[in-house]
């Protein structure tokens, strides 16, 4: 997209990501008008953005975006140029007890969003952008060695990867079919503040803290390509204004940890910013049965991201996890309040009580 004043739909902007790109793009572009559309699941939590809430060009919008009436009121109502789609429901674990809400929501909501635009951008095409923000996950699982990249065939395992496998294709058939202008990109896992602690890091960090047990799926030998959640809104604000139309990118943080080095430096990272003494929570490490369908190893190839349009991540990790931990630490009204409620009822079930 060429600099205008432009209109954005970015759906899911109260979750993990969306919240900080949602920051990126009401800070950085004042002379666009942001519009959240979020319904707010578990995962949405307007405290993500309390410092833009008031933001002259931010404009919070609660609805569904498998509600097709809704979502075209919205397209018309704010005479929409663009979206950056990021709202799903995006945790693996949960996708294995409730795959129905997983396909409703990110294959029906995409569809919505899509058709939506569709229509409303019927014959002028030229100046509006429907990017969809995916996943690695779509690729499958690596053996040890090699790379994904935007050629890989899609061979997703989890509830959670084939719907958004599936929502990939519907984007792509809006593009061929209805010449929808759309871009993509696939991501690796993401970490950074106001992540949902069902989520490895943000979980690990709170039991540690805590001293409670650490459940490590498996052997905890499955690999993870980590990636700061900031430079991923930054990669996604390069491909919405330069990508070109129609493609995909990859992003990812050419940063490969295996779950158990991963865990034993968060372990040691938390432990000596709580004042404790080395390694006390080692014992807190419980293997556990593996989650079911359990890829080993993602690892992105982002060399088109790079040297088409001149990406790179900006935060080592060493340097990300200890900033990370922090957040964590310092922010304990934020975790308390996300961790209250059905939160118990979740960890119940997926944990038992321990
Ligand atoms: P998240 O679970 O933290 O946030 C999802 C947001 O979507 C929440 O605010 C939730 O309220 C909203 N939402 C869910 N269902 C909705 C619906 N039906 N209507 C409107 N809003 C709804 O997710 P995240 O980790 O921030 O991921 C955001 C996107 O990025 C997802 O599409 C995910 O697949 C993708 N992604 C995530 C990662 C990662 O590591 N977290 C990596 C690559 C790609
Ligand atoms: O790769 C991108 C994907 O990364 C995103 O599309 C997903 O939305 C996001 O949730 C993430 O998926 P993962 O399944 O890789 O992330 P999670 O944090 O759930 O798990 C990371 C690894 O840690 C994985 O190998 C499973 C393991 N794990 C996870 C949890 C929650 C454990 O060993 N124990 C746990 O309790």
């Amino acid at each position: 997209m060429n600099r205008g004043k432009y209109t954005i739909i970015i759906t899911g902007g109260a979750g993990f990501i969306g919240s900080h790109l949602v920051r990126r793009f009401v800070r950085m572009y004042p002379d666009y008008r942001i519009i959240n559309l979020d319904s707010l699941t578990y995962a949405g939590n307007l405290a993500n953005l309390t410092d833009v809430a008031s933001a002259p060009n931010y404009h919070f919008v609660k609805g569904n975006i498998c509600d097709f009436a809704l979502v075209q009121k919205v397209f018309a109502d704010f005479k929409v140029d663009a979206v950056i789609h990021l709202a799903a429901e995006s945790h693996v674990d949960r996708s294995i007890t409730d795959p129905f809400t997983f396909a409703q929501t990110n294959v029906m909501g995409t569809l919505c969003l899509l058709h939506a635009a569709k229509e409303f951008w019927n014959g002028r095409e030229e100046d509006h952008l429907f990017y969809h923000v995916s996943t690695d996950e779509v690729y499958g699982s690596l053996a040890d060695s090699g790379f994904f990249t935007e050629n890989t065939p899609y061979d997703p395992h989890s509830p959670y990867s084939a719907s958004k496998a599936s929502s990939d294709h519907f984007v792509r058939a809006y593009r061929d079919t209805y010449a929808l202008p759309v871009v993509l990109s696939n991501c690796s896992n993401n970490y950074g503040p106001f992540q949902f602690p069902e989520k490895l890091i943000p979980l690990f960090i709170n039991n540690i803290k805590h001293g409670k047990p650490l459940p490590v799926y498996g052997n905890g030998q499955n690999v993870r390509d980590w990636l700061y959640v900031e430079d991923h809104a930054q990669a996604i604000d390069l491909i919405f204004h330069k990508g070109k139309r129609g493609d995909t990118y990859n992003i990812g943080g050419c940063n490969e940890w295996k779950n158990i080095d991963l865990i034993r430096l968060l372990i040691e990272i938390t432990d000596r910013q709580l004042g404790r003494e080395a390694g006390c929570s080692e014992g807190l490490i419980s293997y556990v049965a593996d989650r079911a369908g359990h890829d080993l190893r993602y690892a992105i190839d982002a060399s088109k991201l790079k040297s088409a349009l001149g990406w790179k991540p900006s935060c080592c990790f060493e340097e990300g996890v200890e900033r990370t931990v922090r957040w964590y630490l310092e922010n304990e009204e934020w975790l308390r309040q996300v961790t209250s409620g059905a939160y118990q009822e979740y960890y119940m079930k997926m944990y038992g009580d321990k």
